[in-house]
């Protein structure tokens, strides 16, 4: 395989791929049908903020590794074609596949007229079965081409996780890949090990359908854990002298289970949890099976950030008027996402309940504004944030929040009580010093 390749999808997981690709020495180029992203790529700014990613796209622009092209012609110099596009809900919450499809029928129609073997790969998250019922058909349809002659296809999930996405796709720990036949899984493997050489991670080859299941199986078993994890917080709430950050430590050693994925908090949110339980349960409905573990996970994740507001409540008695600091904004910490973020949940619940709310978060404040407008004040600092206020919510655990002390607290909230969310501080420390609840802490 010659090292060109094509991505076509220049949201968060392509465009990471890309800029890692042209960092390892691929020539790669970029495809995305939308104008104003492509320009702002072309110059060197990103429309998403991760660490690593905007040094690693202007260097690549700069040695000529990394282009951004609107044109699927781009694939006649290219021998692999990696979908990335997005796989959002629909409103009855299944997956919606557009963008799947349009990337499909535009590879088709230049593979019409391309000699060569050409492999593409499904990165995108999609139920099983889209990637031979919709994605080879589409291809074969619109290329009169044969697949597994003319052009192979693979589905290679991607298991990014915003912040460190850059090191995911850099040191993956495992790579799984879906075939359609031999050939196809032997140049993808191929290509991974000229990229990660002695970083090879283990490669799991499957059928098609078996690498779709185990990317949406991954997920919502990471999420089922979590939901898991803050059911028993619940519990221990109401059990003297037990502490669900000891109990989830105990679990985590025994090898069968491991530590990761058991901090108990307000829940789980994203781009990728919500919306791939949601279509992987649809999915399930479609096949006339229920998955009942999944659906409890979820009605855990719904009830979770609410948890926060109530805990506000029944300190305070009434929220009308009272005004409620929010540290974190952002899903989870160095990302500025607010996707499904469980502070807009529990901002709304605190809206709903007549509360002023002041917020502040290191990154995401101005892809909250998009959503709160001046319904909410956004403060510069976490500590103008809590000025003034009658509870303190942490709500993302960012590092910013764990170097305030009590003391900051003391000074300058009006009534200092702190919600901790995300169980950041020493609860001790706290507690001695002023009012502090943290989730999964049973009273002496
Ligand atoms: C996730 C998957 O980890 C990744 O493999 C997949 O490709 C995309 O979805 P991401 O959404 O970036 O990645 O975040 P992740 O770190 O998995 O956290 C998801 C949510 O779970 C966050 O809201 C986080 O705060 C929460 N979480 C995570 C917990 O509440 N407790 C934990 O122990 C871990």
């Amino acid at each position: 395989m010659d090292r060109s390749v094509t991505i076509a999808g220049m949201g968060y997981v392509g465009l990471t791929m890309a800029a890692c690709l042209a960092e390892r020495g691929v020539k790669t180029v970029g495809i995305d049908v939308d104008r104003n992203r492509l320009a702002l790529l072309s110059k060197g700014e990103t429309t998403i903020y991760e660490p690593h990613l905007k040094d690693m796209i202007r260097k690549n622009l700069v040695s000529g590794n990394l282009s951004f092209i609107e044109d699927y012609k781009v694939l006649q110099e290219s021998n692999v074609t990696f979908i990335t596009v997005g796989t959002p809900s629909k409103t009855d919450d299944s997956i919606d596949l557009e963008q799947v499809r349009i990337a499909s029928e535009s590879i088709g129609k230049e593979l019409k007229t391309k000699r060569d073997y050409h492999l593409v790969v499904v990165r995108s998250t999609v139920v099983p079965g889209t990637s031979e019922n919709m994605i080879k058909e589409l291809i074969s349809q619109n290329s009169g081409k044969t697949c597994s002659k003319d052009f192979g296809l693979c589905m290679n999930p991607e298991f990014l996780r915003e912040g460190s996405a850059v090191q995911d796709m850099m040191k993956p720990d495992r790579i799984i890949m879906g075939e359609s036949d031999k050939k196809a899984g032997s140049m993808l493997e191929e290509f991974y090990n000229k990229i990660y050489s002695t970083h090879m991670p283990k490669v799991f080859r499957t059928s098609l359908e078996t690498a779709e299941m185990i990317k949406y199986v991954n997920n919502a078993f990471l999420a089922t854990k979590i939901s898991f994890i803050n059911s028993i917080a619940h519990l221990c709430e109401r059990t003297p002298r037990t502490d669900i950050n000891i109990v989830a430590e105990g679990l985590g050693l025994d090898p069968r289970i491991s530590p990761s994925f058991l901090r108990a908090g307000l829940g789980w949110g994203g781009s990728c949890f919500p919306k791939d339980l949601r279509s992987f349960l649809t999915f399930a409905q479609s096949q006339n099976i229920e998955l009942p573990v999944i659906s409890a996970a979820m009605k855990v994740n719904d009830i979770q950030p609410i948890l926060a507001v109530e805990k506000a409540k029944e300190f305070l008695n009434d929220l009308k008027e009272k005004c409620i600091a929010i540290l974190g904004l952002a899903f989870k910490p160095n990302t500025d996402d607010v996707r499904e973020a469980v502070s807009l949940k529990i901002i709304n619940k605190l809206l709903d309940e007549g509360a002023y709310v002041r917020a502040y978060d290191p990154a995401a404040i101005e892809n909250s504004k998009k959503m709160f407008g001046d319904q909410v004040f956004f403060a510069k600092s976490a500590q103008e944030c809590i000025k003034g206020s009658d509870c303190c919510i942490i709500v993302t655990e960012w590092d910013e929040f764990k170097t305030l002390h009590p003391d900051d607290f003391r000074k300058n909230m009006r009534r200092p009580f702190v919600i901790d969310g995300r169980r950041i501080y020493e609860p001790k420390e706290f507690s001695d010093n002023m009012e502090y609840y943290g989730i999964g802490i049973g009273k002496d």
